[in-house]
């Protein structure tokens, strides 16, 4: 006997909330990832910048090992670096369960994306909001995790560009007829005004920092989030 359906999971759907810990307040980073487990999030999203790639800064493997210890949830590490492939290693033995890369650090990603999974770590790739959605699509196959770009990487707190509905309309057609189908992310100025929006799109992993962690409201605003993706 399936249980009978009530109002919450008449309405579940599988789309993930991910939230950034770039937007997190890192003098207490374990509230912080409390707060946003508490609230129900799948995953935690964490940003490399190498002041190469992006013009900014940010993290290293050590803050994927910190987070390690203090959640199970599936940690999403989002490479901006013109050498991922350097970084394979470090961040793998780090904890990372998702490690994304940039279609634009090589004239072809194939063989990173197969040292990813070397480690036994799930390889994903990602777009600049300029890059053509065509230059990700022969590797759909062989990534679990499509992450598009929907405002200028290494910041925070931008506004979402507009035109990412249509290049996450592309990306889930262009997934659609795989055997395994990635999960297509999207990533920046995601909120809750846009996220139903976004999973009309296609969409099915929601990346987002400023609207989940300000204020240190991760639990509601996850919550708000939610909510506001019922379909
Ligand atoms: C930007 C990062 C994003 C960023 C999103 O380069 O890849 O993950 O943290 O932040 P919000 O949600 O504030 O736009
Ligand atoms: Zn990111």
């Amino acid at each position: 006997m399936f249980p009978p359906l009530n109002e919450s999971t008449a309405f579940m759907n599988n789309v993930k909330i991910s939230p950034s810990v770039l937007a997190a307040d890192l003098s207490c980073l374990g509230d912080e990832i409390t707060r946003a487990v508490e609230g129900g999030c799948d995953d935690i999203h964490i940003d490399i910048m190498d002041g190469h790639f992006v013009p900014n800064l940010s993290f290293g493997p050590r803050i994927v090992e910190t987070i390690r210890k203090m959640t199970d949830l599936p940690l999403d590490v989002h490479l901006m670096v013109d050498n991922p492939l350097n970084m394979i290693a470090p961040f793998a033995d780090a904890g990372s369960d998702y490690l994304t890369v940039h279609v634009e650090v090589a004239d072809d990603v194939s063989h990173i994306l197969g040292k990813i999974s070397e480690y036994r770590v799930r390889p994903g790739i990602s777009l600049r909001p300029d890059t053509p959605v065509e230059a990700v699509v022969d590797y759909l196959d062989l990534v679990d995790i499509v992450l598009i770009m929907s405002v200028y990487p290494g910041f925070g707190g931008q506004a979402f560009i507009e035109e990412s509905y249509n290049r996450i309309r592309k990306v889930a057609e262009a997934s659609s007829d795989l055997a395994s189908l990635p999960l297509v992310s999207v990533d920046g100025g995601v909120d809750v005004d846009n996220a139903l929006l976004l999973v009309r799109a296609g969409a099915d992993h929601l990346v987002a920092g400023t609207a989940i962690f300000k204020d240190h409201g991760a639990v509601e605003n996850i919550r708000r989030m939610r909510e506001a993706i019922k379909m």
